[in-house]
């Protein structure tokens, strides 16, 4: 197996590169924390942030647009999601991405993604309608969230002028199913995965397999978790944490990998 060594990932076939570790935005329980934890993310070179206007009905873009104004616009890279019913209109996904750039406090996101596909709505719509998103200038780039092979290979061929950098679906140690079919499709079309439940919302830590893995490497069963991910080409990660010291602790994924041995061992979890 090739082994990324990179703590900085291909963007796509962008040529720029992203933190292989962001934070995630969902469920924000206390939003100061949530900031604080951006803040020391950024900080500790995991600039990379996730959101959606479907967050907290809004709140988590506002959440983040307070972390960005203290780290500086052009000091983290934002992705936001942008629900698929929106899709039945191409009006009403410029007025949703209006409104969540508001929140965000921003001109324009980095990446804005569809959340989702659904069935009634032609991927291939979706993606025109995204092309003109970008070309409003509201996003630097376009991706989607939870496509499997068939949905990429429709969005590939329906777009023109845009790229689709980023898929962002649900990948951790413990649930590899996209290791079978859409990892490989994704490497080999150059798009970046952004792994989404990464730590299994808590469920890695106490995992004896990754506690004893760790020992070996004096790191934790999170760390080895999200070093596990990102040792795939292509893939980063973006665990959600609003405490700073998980946010230390995630750091502390980037910088070394685990050996091939061991990372064969743990794909028989
Ligand atoms: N595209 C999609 O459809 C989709 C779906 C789901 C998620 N996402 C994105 O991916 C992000 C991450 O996924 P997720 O939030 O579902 O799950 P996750 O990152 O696997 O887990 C987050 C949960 O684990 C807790 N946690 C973090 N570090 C921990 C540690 N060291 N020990 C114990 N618990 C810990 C967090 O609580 P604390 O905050 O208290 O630390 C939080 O409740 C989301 O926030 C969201 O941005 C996208």
């Amino acid at each position: 197996m090739f082994i990324d060594p990179n703590d900085r990932k291909d963007l796509g076939k962008t040529g720029e590169k992203v933190s292989a570790i962001g934070l995630g935005t969902w469920n924000i329980r206390d939003g100061d924390r949530m900031v604080e934890a951006i803040v020391k993310a950024v900080e500790l070179g995991l600039d990379m942030v996730d959101t959606a206007e479907m967050y907290g009905g809004g709140s988590a873009e506002e959440v983040v647009g307070r972390a960005v104004k203290k780290v500086g616009r052009d000091n983290i890279f934002i992705t936001t999601k942008i629900m698929p019913d929106r899709f039945r209109d191409e009006y009403m996904v410029f007025k949703a991405v209006e409104a969540s750039l508001k929140r965000l406090g921003v001109k324009e996101a980095d990446l804005i993604l569809v959340h989702w596909p659904v069935e009634d709505i032609p991927v291939s719509r979706m993606m025109h309608i995204m092309e003109r998103v970008a070309d409003k200038g509201y996003t630097r780039y376009i991706g989607v969230s939870n496509f499997g092979v068939r949905h990429l290979e429709e969005a590939l061929e329906s777009l023109s002028k845009y790229d689709v950098v980023v898929n962002q679906v649900r990948y951790s140690v413990l649930d590899r199913s996209i290791e079978d079919e859409v990892l490989p499709y994704m490497i080999r079309n150059s798009i970046t995965v952004q792994a989404y439940t990464p730590l299994e919302r808590g469920m890695v830590v106490k995992n004896r397999k990754l506690v004893e893995v760790g020992r070996k490497y004096g790191k934790t069963s999170v760390q080895v978790a999200l070093n596990y991910l990102i040792s795939h080409q292509y893939v980063t990660a973006i665990p959600k944490t609003e405490k700073v010291d998980r946010v230390v602790e995630f750091s502390g994924a980037l910088g070394w990998r685990l050996s091939e041995e061991d990372l064969m061992e743990l794909k028989k979890l």
